[in-house]
């Protein structure tokens, strides 16, 4: 099946999150079953295209609100990722050094257009258009209904939903930057008196999914007001779960790694990574290490982070590290304990892909106390690196994380709450002094098989209910 995947992310070229790591490992899973998945997303003017080569493949030339733009579609000269992967350059709009900001209207308004209109002129049009998330939620309404686009008006389109916080609002005022349509539809692209690309895509598309089952079921009590269209649409719904590619995300071969380990070596592959963080970072390897990585907004409870760490740093024997960046005053508090714990808590304010890594490996476990958790991909790698998972039991976390005493391997907490993280803390540190189960466990969780295969058979299954 010929599948194209419409992303405003994807690794190893532009990633800001977890929907950059599953568009650079769906299709070429996907394509590993037979199938030929590519991917099309923004050429932003970022490292990673500054530093390689690209060959231009097709121009062409979109309008909106009467403005004409040129656009070129670039391909990677030399980049093996498992899947075709082709960049929408726009000039003046797109190319910026950024994934995202304030423009952000415009600028994807731009590459869904030029997207549609390079597909168009194919040989061979694709037989599924799969967008991911918002920044592409009004493909599947510009395949029905816009002029320019009437030979996509059979071909199915499928949205996953990775994150519903997030609409990409805009108001009616800017509706001229949609190429012209069927005006007889317009009451699809509203919702709550704006034009809503998110609520539009699950309008329009063929069938639509999220990241991990439960997030579909927690969609339908809290969806930042599109609870009750994804009630009215639950018949075209289903949760599909992440996976990881488990040749990126690998401690045998990760080049990241500050040593190499097998599930048989384990304990002094970590040991030697947990060094390194503790020499880098100031801390004191004999301790349990805590870590989190992420992005340091409300969503992922990391306000709660300045009071949990100073209750757990005065109490418990513990050692704590941070990677991450968002909000300013949860950095700035941060920061401060920082200071007051020098020796036990150190935070990396910032985004490094290689320190992750490393921590992955080397932490012994890792907080995620997410306030919303659509499938969280953090969780996953940590099992395979071996380092136990203490999460708030939400979303993706829920279906992927048991706790000890359901006779499972990680820690969960019913709420985000300080108390809760605290509790689980001290639940993790009573496992950490038993070291034979607490080997035990590390080596059970590296056995455990998120990689991509089922779940990328899961989206076939969904792609052939629409196109047969
Ligand atoms: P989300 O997409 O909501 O941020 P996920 O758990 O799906 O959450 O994925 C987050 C991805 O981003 C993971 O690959 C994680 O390792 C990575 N990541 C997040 N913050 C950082 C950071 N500061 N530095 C390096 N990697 C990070
Ligand atoms: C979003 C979600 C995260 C999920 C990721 C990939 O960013 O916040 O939970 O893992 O998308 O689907």
């Amino acid at each position: 099946m010929k599948i194209i995947h419409v992303s405003a992310e994807c690794y190893p070229i532009a990633k800001v999150g977890g929907l950059a790591d599953v568009v650079g490992a769906l299709p070429k899973y996907q394509n590993v079953e037979g199938h030929e998945a590519s991917v099309i997303m923004p050429y932003y003017n970022i490292p990673f295209t500054q530093n390689n080569a690209f060959e231009s493949v097709y121009n062409g030339v979109i309008k909106m609100d009467q403005v004409a733009y040129d656009f070129e579609i670039l391909k990677p000269e030399n980049l093996q990722l498992g899947f075709d992967i082709y960049l929408v350059k726009i000039s003046g709009v797109l190319y910026k050094e950024y994934v995202y900001s304030r423009d952000d209207v415009e600028r994807f308004m731009a590459f869904q257009t030029a997207t549609l209109s390079w597909l168009s002129v194919q040989s061979e049009l694709p037989q599924v258009v799969h967008c991911h998330d918002h920044h592409t939620g009004l493909v599947p309404f510009m395949m029905q209904y816009c002029y320019d686009f009437k030979q996509f008006k059979e071909i199915p389109s499928v949205l996953s939903i990775h994150n519903a916080q997030y609409q990409g609002w805009f108001s009616h005022d800017k509706i001229n930057l949609i190429p012209e349509f069927d005006k007889e539809h317009i009451g699809l692209l509203d919702w709550s008196g704006n034009i809503n690309p998110l609520a539009c895509a699950i309008k329009c598309a063929w069938r639509v999914n999220t990241v991990s089952p439960s997030y579909m079921e927690e969609l339908k009590e809290n969806a930042n007001h599109l609870e009750s269209l994804l009630s009215h649409e639950a018949p075209k719904c289903i949760g599909i779960l992440n996976g990881i590619d488990t040749e990126v995300w690998n401690p045998e071969k990760d080049s990241y790694l500050v040593k190499n380990y097998s599930l048989q070596k384990a304990t002094s592959g970590k040991k030697a990574n947990k060094k390194w963080l503790c020499n880098t970072f100031n801390l004191d390897a004999d301790k349990p290490l805590f870590a989190f990585i992420g992005r340091l907004v409300y969503e992922k409870g990391s306000d709660l982070f300045p009071e949990a760490f100073d209750q757990i740093l005065n109490n418990e024997d513990v050692s704590i590290l941070l990677l991450g960046s968002g909000e300013q005053s949860t950095e700035e508090k941060l920061l401060e304990l920082k200071e007051r714990f020098k020796g036990t808590f150190n935070a990396f304010i910032g985004y490094d892909e290689k320190l992750s890594h490393i921590i992955y490996a080397g932490a012994d476990f890792l907080l995620m106390p997410s306030r919303v958790e659509p499938c969280g991909l953090n969780q996953m790698y940590s099992l395979r690196y071996g380092t136990i998972p203490v999460v708030r039991s939400i979303g993706g976390l829920k279906d992927t994380i048991v706790d000890m005493e359901d006779g499972g391997f990680g820690f969960t907490h019913e709420d985000a709450t300080v108390d809760q993280i605290v509790a689980a803390v001290k639940r993790a540190c009573l496992l950490y002094k038993e070291q034979k189960e607490f080997k035990r466990i590390i080596k059970h969780i590296m056995q455990i098989d998120h990689s991509w295969n089922r779940s990328a058979v899961a989206y076939i299954n969904m792609y052939e209910s629409i196109t047969n």
